[in-house]
């Protein structure tokens, strides 16, 4: 099975509502992409708007936050009605922040960026819901995918299997129809789309041809 999650960042953020609803019959999740200017280069969405998002919505929310200083706010958006929310382990005190988000009831993510090793998020492993292997540089939609992360997914998963864990292993960046068989190949089951869904004329025959292409190498 494939779980996809279109991520909003692509969407038309005028028209966000409806713009859910158009991929909502082929969305697993929602991917809520969270920028905060300073951990990545570029500003984009916080509490509020998945506040609104929840009240419009029941899709599992599944919040990414780019942000150096995410533990200021895993409260508000847990209040929000986010169903998981993704810390970077670049920013550090992960700790801290996974214990949190776990009191808070939240879905437990780590990120990791395409440069940072495996090894960086590993002695969390056992603690976490997801992890989530970025495939290109956070901050932008509609970049390309960065094949150099085929391994890392590989090695997640050689890991998560060995020890019996039940994480799960989200892809996110630069997954359309080609990539999203390679990395399903490598071993994810969880891909995140934004610009190959929202981006296309039919977002939901877009996330649909993803899933397609994507199952028949799970299968
Ligand atoms: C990038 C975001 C991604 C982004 C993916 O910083 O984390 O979730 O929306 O967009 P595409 O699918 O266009 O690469
Ligand atoms: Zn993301």
């Amino acid at each position: 099975m494939v779980r996809l999650a279109p991520s909003i960042l692509s969407a038309d953020f005028a028209a966000l509502g409806a713009e859910i609803d158009r991929v909502a019959p082929e969305a697993d999740w929602l991917h809520v992409d969270v920028m905060d200017g300073h951990f990545v280069p570029n500003l984009t969405i916080g509490p509020p708007v998945v506040a609104a998002i929840r009240r419009h919505s029941d899709l599992f929310l599944d919040c990414h936050l780019m942000m150096t200083d995410p533990g200021d706010y895993l409260e508000a958006f847990a209040d929000a009605g986010a169903d998981s929310c993704s810390v970077h382990v670049e920013v550090g005190g992960t700790s801290g922040l996974l214990r949190a988000m776990r009191d808070l009831g939240l879905g437990v993510g780590l990120a990791l960026n395409p440069e940072t090793p495996f090894e960086a998020v590993e002695p969390w492993l056992a603690s976490l819901d997801v992890l989530l292997v970025m495939t290109v540089h956070p901050g932008f939609g509609g970049q390309r995918f960065i094949d150099g992360v085929l391994p890392k997914i590989e090695a997640a998963r050689r890991a998560v299997d060995r020890s019996g864990l039940d994480v799960v292993i989200e892809v996110d960046g630069g997954v359309d129809t080609t990539t999203a068989a390679r990395v399903v190949a490598a071993g994810a089951r969880t891909l995140v789309a934004g610009s190959a869904i929202f981006g296309a004329d039919d977002p939901a025959a877009a996330a649909a041809e993803i899933r397609r292409a994507a199952t028949e190498v799970a299968a």
